[in-house]
C-alpha cells in the first residue's frame, strides 16, 4: 500500500510513519515544513519525503494523491492558544487547505483517513461522547476558541456528505488528548503556547510555576500515542472494509483526570527522575483565570470523555497504557531529548 501523509513531521504523523515502516511493507510519501522528528525514517528506502508547504506545493500533493492508495491529511493548527490568537490562520489552514485535499480525493476516488477531533463535541453535556448520537455544542462567536471545532466539524460534514453520496471512501477518527514523546516542541512551550502536557514539562524544566487555568477542575482523558497509533493502523488496514464511511473516537476513558491532578502527578514523576531527585525545589502550582491566561476569546471544556465501543467493535482494539505510565513515558522521553540537545549544544560551543 502507498500512504500519503501530509504533515508527516507532526506529532501523529511521525509516530504513524515510524509504525508503518517498522511493522508493514507499505511505502510512505510524506510532506512537511521540517523533518526534525523523523529521525531514522529519513534513511528508509520506503519513505519518500518532501520538505514543502501545503499552501505552495499543490502540484506535488495532487500528483501524490493520484499515485497513493490512501491519504492522511494531518496538517493543522491544534493548540488552543493559537485558536484565540489567530483564528483566521486556523480557518485558512485547518479548513480551506484541507478542503482542497478532500476535493482532490473525491476527484481521484482515493480513500481518505481524516483527523476529526474530540473538540467537535465542544461542551456537549453527555457523560460519554458518542460518534453517531452526541450533539456537537459550541459557544458564541465572540468566543473565538470554537473556530477550530467549527472548521473541523464542517469538514466532517463535507466528507460525510461526499461519502454517503458515493463520491468518497472515508474514515474520520477523533483523537482524545493523545500524549507522548515529541507532543509539541519545548520551544513553543517556553513561549506558553503549547498543549497542557508539554506546557507543564517546560515549566518543570525551567522551574517556572505550573498554571492551572480556572483552578484546574476541567477534566481530560489522556491517551498514550502508541495506543492511538494501534487504532489508526487498524483503520488503515481496514479489515473487511469495516471502517468504510465511519466516524471513530480514539481515546482512553479510563485515563480521565482533572488538570489539577495532572499537574500534581506530573510534578511527582518529574521529581522522581534520577536527574532531578536532588533539585531541591520544584515548580509551585498557581491558579490563573482563563481570561488572563488565554484572553477574552477563550472558553473551556469541562468534561470530555469518549465512548469507545465503536472502536472496540470495528477495530477489535482497546487502549492499554494507563495514565501514570503514559505520563512517565512522555516526561522521560522529553527529559532524554532535552539532555541530548544540551549535550549537543555544549559540543558545538567547545
Ligand atoms: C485540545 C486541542 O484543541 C487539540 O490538540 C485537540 O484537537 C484536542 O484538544 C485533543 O487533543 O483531544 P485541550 O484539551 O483544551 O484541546 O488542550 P490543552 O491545551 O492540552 O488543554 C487542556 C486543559 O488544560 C485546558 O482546560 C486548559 O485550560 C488547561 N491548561 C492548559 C492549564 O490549566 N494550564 C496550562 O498551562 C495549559
Amino acid at each position: 500500500m502507498k500512504v500519503l501523509i501530509l504533515g508527516v513531521n507532526g506529532f501523529i504523523g511521525h509516530h504513524l510513519t515510524n509504525r508503518i515502516l517498522e511493522t508493514t511493507d507499505w511505502s510512505v510519501f510524506g510532506m512537511d515544513l521540517g523533518d526534525d522528528r523523523l529521525g531514522k525514517a529519513l534513511h528508509n528506502p520506503r519513505f519518500h519525503f518532501l520538505e514543502g508547504d501545503i499552501a505552495i506545493n499543490r502540484e506535488w500533493i495532487e500528483y501524490h494523491i493520484k499515485k497513493c492508495d490512501v491519504v492522511i491529511p494531518l496538517v493543522a493548527i491544534a493548540t488552543p492558544k493559537l485558536y484565540v490568537e489567530d483564528p483566521i490562520a486556523v480557518y485558512n489552514l485547518d479548513f480551506e487547505m484541507n478542503l482542497e485535499v478532500v476535493k482532490k480525493c473525491v476527484k481521484y476516488r482515493k480513500r481518505i483517513v481524516f483527523p476529526s477531533t474530540s473538540e467537535v463535541y465542544g461542551a456537549c453535556p453527555d457523560a460519554e461522547f458518542d460518534e453517531d448520537e452526541s450533539f456537537l455544542c459550541v459557544g458564541p462567536i465572540r468566543k473565538e476558541r470554537w473556530i477550530y471545532s467549527c472548521c473541523k466539524q464542517l469538514l466532517d460534514r463535507v466528507i460525510y456528505a461526499y461519502g454517503t453520496r458515493g463520491y468518497l471512501d472515508f474514515t474520520l477518527f477523533r483523537p482524545f488528548n493523545w500524549i507522548g514523546p515529541r507532543l509539541d516542541s519545548l520551544d513553543t512551550a517556553k513561549e506558553g503556547s503549547s498543549r497542557v502536557v508539554t506546557q507543564f514539562i517546560a515549566e518543570l524544566l525551567m522551574k517556572r510555576p505550573i498554571t492551572l487555568v480556572d483552578g484546574g477542575r476541567q477534566k481530560r482523558c489522556f491517551t498514550y500515542v502508541d495506543d492511538g497509533i494501534d487504532a489508526l493502523m487498524r483503520i488503515l488496514e481496514n479489515r473487511g472494509n469495516r471502517c468504510r464511511n465511519e466516524i471513530i473516537n480514539i481515546g482512553n476513558p479510563d485515563n480521565e483526570c482533572s488538570v489539577r491532578e495532572l499537574a500534581l502527578m506530573m510534578r511527582e514523576i518529574f521529581a522522581g527522575h534520577p536527574d532531578h531527585v536532588g533539585d531541591g525545589s520544584f515548580s509551585e502550582i498557581v491558579e490563573v483565570s482563563a481570561e488572563i491566561y488565554y484572553g477574552k476569546g477563550y472558553q473551556d471544556i469541562y468534561t470530555r470523555r469518549p465512548k469507545i465501543e465503536k472502536a472496540r467493535r470495528l477495530l477489535d482494539w482497546q487502549p492499554r497504557v494507563g495514565l501514570r505510565e503514559s505520563l512517565e513515558r512522555t516526561i522521560y522521553s522529553f527529559l532524554e531529548e532535552n539532555t541530548a540537545a544540551a549535550r549537543e549544544m555544549g559540543r558545538h560551543s567547545t
